[in-house]
């Protein structure tokens, strides 16, 4: 069994298929300038399946498959498949923009795929193509009608909250939840990825960033749609065990969650190990310490180890605060957030 230095179980896996996207989120990723991965330096499917193997021998129980966008992968429906049938192996799932997903949603739920978490940073289809360079609402919505007709469930709904950009719509996000099963999480914005200048239009960096109370406290203060505050109810988060608190609005169908990587950063439950489409295994999101077991895996060596020695790594807590630029040299569409 894979337990860390500080007792805690690693039972989930989190594999970024691909560093590609075919989006642009100003948080993530510059417009221009970035290296991609050689092909041929990223894992490919049996060599994925191969990873998976050693690491459910090792009590991972759940797999997620992160990007870059994982839709964009020409073989995400096989190794959905085959990651599926691996022993002990009780659930894939997948964090997407969505923007392929409404012809891959059946495909998927076909192949094994339990769930998904979507990206949605704007209600508004203009404020939504600014914040991701180009995306499409109306296909984003058409991909989460699609995984619903797919049972592919509990949905959730990621929104990144940023001031200056999309902080007003905290409310009518979370209004979403009343009338629709949905999950949607307000995120705290990571100095991982993008930290530079985003360019025109957009607000610096280093004033982006909410933290989740003031998220909570905007929520109760004020609704512009009722003029007045939403009551939000301590819950348990519907299946997963990440990292949000989860919260109801009394009565409604969906649950309103927070992620606070920052604020109050919940490393002391991480269960986590990460895979890199380079074929590096990543002991937290935060703390640039890799594991490569590319070249293990390509000569048939025993993975084990490899797995052993990056879970020696995993450290007890990160230590990054707001606006400090955190170690890791990659940017989150290389580690799959
Ligand atoms: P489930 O609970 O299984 O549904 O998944 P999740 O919420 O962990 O996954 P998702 O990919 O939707 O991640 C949502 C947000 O949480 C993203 O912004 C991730 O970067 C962030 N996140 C996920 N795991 C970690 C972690 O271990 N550390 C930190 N700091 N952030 C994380
Ligand atoms: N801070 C917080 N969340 C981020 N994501 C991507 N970059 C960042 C960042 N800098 C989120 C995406 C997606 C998830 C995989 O990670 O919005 O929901
Ligand atoms: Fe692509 Fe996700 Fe990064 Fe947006 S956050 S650019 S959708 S990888």
């Amino acid at each position: 069994m894979f337990i860390d230095p500080f007792g805690r179980p690693i039972t989930y896996l989190r594999i970024s298929l691909t560093d590609r996207c075919n989006l642009r989120c100003v948080y993530c990723m510059p417009q221009e300038g970035l290296h991609w991965q050689a092909r041929a330096d990223q894992l490919s499917a049996d060599e994925i399946v191969r990873v998976v193997e050693t690491a459910a021998q090792g009590g991972v129980k759940r797999v997620r498959l992160t990007g870059g966008e994982p839709l964009v992968h020409p073989h995400v429906v096989e190794i959905v498949r085959r990651i599926a049938s691996i022993q002990n192996i009780e659930e894939v799932s997948l964090t997407t923009n969505a923007m392929l997903l409404e012809r891959l949603a059946q495909p998927l739920a076909d192949a094994g795929l339990k769930r998904v978490n979507i990206s949605l940073d704007s209600l508004d289809a203009d404020k939504f193509r600014l914040i991701t360079r180009g995306g499409d609402l109306a296909r984003v919505w058409r991909g989460i009608a699609a995984a619903e007709r797919a049972h592919l469930s509990p949905l959730k709904l990621n929104t990144v909250i940023v001031r200056g950009l999309n902080a007003d719509e905290l409310p009518a996000l979370a209004r979403l939840t009343i009338e629709n099963d949905w999950h949607v999480r307000f995120i705290e914005v990571m100095p991982i990825g993008n930290a530079q200048d985003w360019g025109e239009g957009f607000p610096a960096p280093s004033e982006c960033y909410v933290s989740v109370q003031e998220m909570r406290a905007a929520l109760s203060t004020f609704d512009p749609s009722t003029s007045s505050g939403l009551r939000l109810q301590p819950v348990t988060a519907p299946m997963g065990n990440g990292p949000a608190r989860t919260y109801r609005i009394p009565g409604a169908l969906g649950t309103v969650g927070f992620i606070s990587p920052l604020g109050e950063h919940f490393c002391q439950n991480c269960n986590r190990l990460r895979l890199t489409s380079d074929g590096k295994l990543r002991s937290c999101l935060v703390i640039p310490a890799e594991v490569s077991l590319r070249d293990a895996v390509r000569s048939k060596k025993p993975l084990e180890e490899y797995f052993q020695q990056a879970i020696l790594q995993k450290p007890e807590h990160h230590d990054i605060l707001v606006a400090t630029p955190a170690g890791s040299q990659r940017g989150m569409s290389q580690i799959g957030g």
